[in-house]
């Protein structure tokens, strides 16, 4: 792996802990003004200083991100679908690495629906990335995202861990499940979770714990950030879990809800 490869990896992996807290905004690329994005340029600026990075696409970045932000950039370049079009899993490459250059990210991210109807064309369209990037050293991350029909099971969740992995992704996106640990030994990169549909902030809690201490290397949390009636107190929970290795019992006593 060459220098600026490490050092992209190191600006999202905090080289500290080796974990990382990335705040994920990139709903609105299928899903809209999404609750609590609506307008984004406050909450953003709110829960950047608190962010190891931001996940977001171009358009929220270049409108609602300031760029003497110092934090580093994970820009969605998948896309091209919605909620209510034909199949989720219908994405396309959305931004050129040459774009992302000029936006001066950490990471590329890009969703793969394994088992869904466009399955080949998302593991093509990652294969593709990952061999454009790796001629500039910008790290891709892999979501992977899960079908309607598709079980968040430690067997369908390793399998789509490790085609990412196989096709080259530097970190891979998931969700939480049991087994967990299964899903991080059988995956040569690092694993982080995203947090999935807004739960109680003490459920959330516990997911952030229970991911880390089965081998996340992070969170890559949204909703239950976005959405929490404490925000800020959120994000900073989920970092002292992450970053500190406080329980989610004592993390949840310093929110204010
Ligand atoms: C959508 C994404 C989101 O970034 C991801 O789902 C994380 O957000 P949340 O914690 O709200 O699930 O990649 O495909």
């Amino acid at each position: 792996m060459d220098w600026g490869m490490k050092n992209r990896i190191s600006r999202i992996i905090k080289p500290e802990t080796g974990r990382t807290v990335m705040l994920a905004v990139d709903h609105g690329y299928f899903l809209g003004p999404t609750t609590g994005l609506e307008e984004p340029t406050k909450i953003i600026a709110d829960l950047v200083p608190h962010a190891d990075s931001l996940m977001l696409t171009r358009g929220i970045l270049r409108t609602s991100v300031i760029p003497e932000s110092n934090v580093p950039i994970v820009l969605r370049v998948s896309g091209g679908n919605s909620i209510i079009g034909d199949d989720l899993s219908n994405e396309t490459i959305t931004v050129s690495v040459e774009d992302a250059i000029r936006l001066n990210v950490s990471a590329v991210a890009l969703s793969i629906y394994v088992g869904s109807k466009y399955e080949h064309q998302t593991l093509k369209n990652l294969a593709t990335l990952v061999s454009e990037c790796e001629r500039y050293g910008i790290p891709v991350l892999a979501v992977t995202a899960v079908g309607k029909e598709m079980a968040r099971d430690a067997k369908y969740l390793s399998l789509a861990c490790r085609i990412a992995a196989e096709l080259g992704a530097h970190i891979v996106k998931t969700y939480y499940c049991e087994d967990f640990e299964k899903v991080v030994k059988t995956c040569p990169v690092p694993v982080v979770i995203a947090g999935g549909k807004k739960i109680s902030e003490k459920d959330a809690l516990e997911l952030a714990y229970n991911a880390i201490k089965h081998g996340a290397a992070g969170v890559d949390m949204g909703r239950n950030i976005f959405q929490s009636k404490d925000p800020v107190g959120m994000i900073k929970a989920v970092r002292s879990i992450v970053h500190e290795n406080v329980s989610a019992d004592k993390a949840y006593k310093t929110l204010k809800i």
